[in-house]
């Protein structure tokens, strides 16, 4: 804040502009106790790249001056340049090393550019992501933060790195089966047409599709709910629609009914095949 100091700094380094700079004060030879200061107008005279900056993208650093973070100007103060703990204090993030190394131009600190392996920093800021990583390993969980998130805040897309289950799956399906902090847990909503299942189940989708039986005109996702790899019960929709009699001679439904996915037909009923018996019910 020494002005003396700062006009001292532009006599000796014979700066023709700081001439211009005494802006009519008193006789040459008393200049330096009249002279003026180096005022913020100044700085674009000779610097033209950082005012702009700041006009365009200062972001909250126009809310400051230059003088705010340039106290003292060569040669006068060899070290202008201000630490960003001068004013950024008190919180996890600020206690990061290398700010410049995200906020490569102070002028424009919202400009952020993320280069190299990166995941720790993020936490001083984003916490879930890593905790859901952590709790459901994967290969994802292997990562970097900015091997998939290279610009800050952008999404990738999965099929930028992965291949579809189908040919006409698009990127915009994938989020409804996986969720990239924890890929491998497989969870679904009721919505899930059957042709997302039959990338990977054809056998299934084709059996079902050629089946007459009414499980035909059943989405696989309303009997395989909620989590893949999923099995229920038939009892969990038809409850015990026969004798429990008759049933304590069969192991399974299946004995029958042959499998969901192509339910057998029969021409006639066939109650005969099940003959009462007063037999104990055996256990499962
Ligand atoms: C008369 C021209 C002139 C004016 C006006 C001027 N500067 Fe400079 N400034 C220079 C020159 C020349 C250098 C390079 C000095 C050197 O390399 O030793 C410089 C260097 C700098 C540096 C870099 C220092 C470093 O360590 O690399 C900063 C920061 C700076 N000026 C800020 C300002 C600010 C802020 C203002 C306005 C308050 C300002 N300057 C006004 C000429 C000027
Ligand atoms: C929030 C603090 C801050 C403000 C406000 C600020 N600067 Fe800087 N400035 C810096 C830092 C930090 C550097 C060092 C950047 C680096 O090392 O890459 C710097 C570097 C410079 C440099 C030398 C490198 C270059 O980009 O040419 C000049 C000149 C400069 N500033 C001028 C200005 C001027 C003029 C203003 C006002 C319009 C200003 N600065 C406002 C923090 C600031
Ligand atoms: C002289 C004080 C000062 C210095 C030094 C300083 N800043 Fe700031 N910075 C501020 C102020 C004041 C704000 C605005 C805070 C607000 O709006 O609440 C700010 C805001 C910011 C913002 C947020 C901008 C926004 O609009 O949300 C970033 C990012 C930032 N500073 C980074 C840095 C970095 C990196 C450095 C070191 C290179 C640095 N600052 C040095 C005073 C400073
Ligand atoms: C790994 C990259 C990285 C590093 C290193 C880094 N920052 Fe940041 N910083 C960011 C990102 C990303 C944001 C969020 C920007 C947004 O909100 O769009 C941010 C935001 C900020 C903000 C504004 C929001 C807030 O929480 O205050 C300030 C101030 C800031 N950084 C200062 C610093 C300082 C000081 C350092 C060094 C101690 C630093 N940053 C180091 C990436 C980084
Ligand atoms: C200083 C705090 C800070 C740091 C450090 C930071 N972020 Fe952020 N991040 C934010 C804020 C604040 C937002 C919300 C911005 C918005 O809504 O525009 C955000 C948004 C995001 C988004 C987009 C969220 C959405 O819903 O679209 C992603 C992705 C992201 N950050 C990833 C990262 C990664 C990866 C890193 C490390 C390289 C990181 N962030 C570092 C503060 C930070
Ligand atoms: C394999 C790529 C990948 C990795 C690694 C990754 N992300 Fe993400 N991230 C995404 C995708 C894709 C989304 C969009 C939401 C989704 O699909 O689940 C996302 C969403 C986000 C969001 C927005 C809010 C949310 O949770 O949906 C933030 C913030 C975020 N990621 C931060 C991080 C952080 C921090 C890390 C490192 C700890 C990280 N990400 C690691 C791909 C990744
Ligand atoms: C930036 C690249 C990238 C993006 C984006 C990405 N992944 Fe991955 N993913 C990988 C890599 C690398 C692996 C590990 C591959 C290997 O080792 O075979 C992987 C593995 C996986 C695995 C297997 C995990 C395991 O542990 O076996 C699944 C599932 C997966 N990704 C799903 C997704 C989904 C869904 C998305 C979008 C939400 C996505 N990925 C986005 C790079 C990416
Ligand atoms: C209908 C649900 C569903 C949808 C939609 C879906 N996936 Fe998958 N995906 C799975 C299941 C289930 C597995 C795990 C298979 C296993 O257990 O081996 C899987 C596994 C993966 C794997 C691990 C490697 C492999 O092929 O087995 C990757 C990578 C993957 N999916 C990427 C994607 C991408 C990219 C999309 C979107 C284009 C997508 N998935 C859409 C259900 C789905
Ligand atoms: C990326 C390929 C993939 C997709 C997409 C996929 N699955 Fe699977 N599924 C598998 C694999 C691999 C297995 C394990 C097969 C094995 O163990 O023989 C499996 C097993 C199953 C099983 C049997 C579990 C068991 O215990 O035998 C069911 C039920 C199942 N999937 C249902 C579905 C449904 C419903 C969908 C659609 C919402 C779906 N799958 C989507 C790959 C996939
Ligand atoms: C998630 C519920 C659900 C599950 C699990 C389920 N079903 Fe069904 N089932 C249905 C519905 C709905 C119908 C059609 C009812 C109607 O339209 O009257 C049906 C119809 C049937 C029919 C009559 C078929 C026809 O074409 O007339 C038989 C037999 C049957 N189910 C047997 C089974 C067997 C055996 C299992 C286990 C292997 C099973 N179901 C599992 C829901 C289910
Ligand atoms: C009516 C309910 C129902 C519907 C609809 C259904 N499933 Fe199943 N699925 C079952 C039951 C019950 C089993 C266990 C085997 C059995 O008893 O038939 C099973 C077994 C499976 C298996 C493991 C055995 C095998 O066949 O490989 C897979 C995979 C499977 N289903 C996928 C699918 C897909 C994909 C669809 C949609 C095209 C679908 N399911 C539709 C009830 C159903
Ligand atoms: C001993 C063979 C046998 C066994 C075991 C058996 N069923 Fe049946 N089920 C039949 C016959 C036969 C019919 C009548 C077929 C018809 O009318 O077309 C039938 C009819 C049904 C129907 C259709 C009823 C309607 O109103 O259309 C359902 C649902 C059904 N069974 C479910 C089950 C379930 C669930 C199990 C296992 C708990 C089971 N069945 C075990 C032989 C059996």
């Amino acid at each position: 804040m020494n002005a003396v100091k700062r006009i001292r700094l532009f006599a000796v380094a014979g700066l023709t502009l700081a001439v211009s700079l005494c802006l009519g004060a008193g006789s040459p030879a008393k200049a330096a106790p009249n002279a003026p200061k180096l005022l913020q107008d100044d700085c674009v005279k000779c610097h033209v790249q950082p005012p702009a900056d700041v006009a365009s993208a200062g972001a909250g650093h126009k809310k400051i001056t230059c003088f705010d973070c340039h106290a003292s100007h060569r040669p006068a103060s060899k070290n202008n340049i201000p630490e960003c703990s001068q004013c950024h204090t008190g919180k996890k993030h600020y206690e990061l090393k290398g700010c410049l190394g995200c906020h490569k131009n102070p002028h424009t600190p919202l400009n952020i550019i993320l280069s190299g392996n990166i995941t720790d920093p993020c936490l001083t800021c984003h916490s879930p992501q890593i905790e859901q990583l952590k709790q459901f390993p994967s290969k994802h969980s292997k990562l970097y933060c900015s091997t998939c998130h290279n610009v800050h805040g952008k999404i990738p897309a999965c099929t930028q790195c992965h291949k579809p289950h189908y040919a006409e799956q698009t990127a915009g399906d994938c989020k409804k089966c996986h969720k990239a902090h924890q890929p491998k847990n497989v969870v679904y909503g009721k919505e899930v047409p059957n042709k997302e299942c039959g990338g990977c189940h054809k056998k299934a989708v084709d059996l079902l599709t050629a089946s007459t039986a009414k499980h035909k005109t059943l989405a696989c996702v309303y009997c395989h709910q909620d989590k893949h790899k999923m099995i229920p019960a038939c009892q969990t929709c038809h409850g015990t629609p026969h004798p429990a009699a008759m049933m304590a001679k069969f192991s399974k439904c299946g004995d029958c009914h042959s499998i969901a996915h192509d339910l057998n037909r029969w021409t006639a009923p066939a109650k005969a095949a099940a003959p009462v018996k007063a037999a104990p019910a055996k256990k499962k």
